[in-house]
């Protein structure tokens, strides 16, 4: 089914400047950019956007981190979006992704790992109602 999902470019991609060759991973494997700005996360939306790791022993650096510089948050849309996403993306950590993938590719550490992408429709729902509004979505 068609699906959309909740995609980041991270800091450490944004300062970079490989913006455009993630895009163009997304846009090779039929995925479409159906919405994208870049902003400057708040210590506030980083924490609440990874309040699920909030016990971890990384989530501090991780707020430090993804508060560091400018983030482009995204909707992805395509035929199951959210799983082709993480296929496009490669393992969390980039010593166990795959060759050709996004962290492969591009990730320095499993934390600046470039990319964030939802890890079920439901989430994916969820993660792009915080940065989304319906009508900044146009498929
Ligand atoms: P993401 O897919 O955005 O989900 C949670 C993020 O936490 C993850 O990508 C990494 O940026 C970071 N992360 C996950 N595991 C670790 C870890 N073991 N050490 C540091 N950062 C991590």
């Amino acid at each position: 089914a068609i699906e959309r999902t909740f995609s980041i470019i991270k800091p450490d991609a944004t300062r970079r400047n490989l913006t455009g060759k993630i895009n163009a991973k997304f846009e090779e494997a039929g995925l479409r950019i159906v919405a994208q700005r870049r902003i400057q996360m708040s210590e506030a939306q980083a924490k609440k956007f990874y309040e699920v790791h909030a016990a971890r022993p990384f989530y501090a650096d991780l707020v430090k981190f993804m508060t560091s510089g400018p983030v482009v948050v995204q909707v992805l849309e395509g035929e199951n979006a959210v799983a082709k996403n993480r296929e496009i993306m490669g393992a969390t950590n980039p010593a166990n992704a795959a060759p050709g993938t996004i962290r492969k590719e591009f990730a320095e550490s499993i934390e600046a790992n470039s990319v964030h992408g939802s890890d079920s429709p439901e989430n994916a729902a969820i993660e792009i109602s915080y940065f989304f509004a319906g009508a900044d979505i146009v498929g």
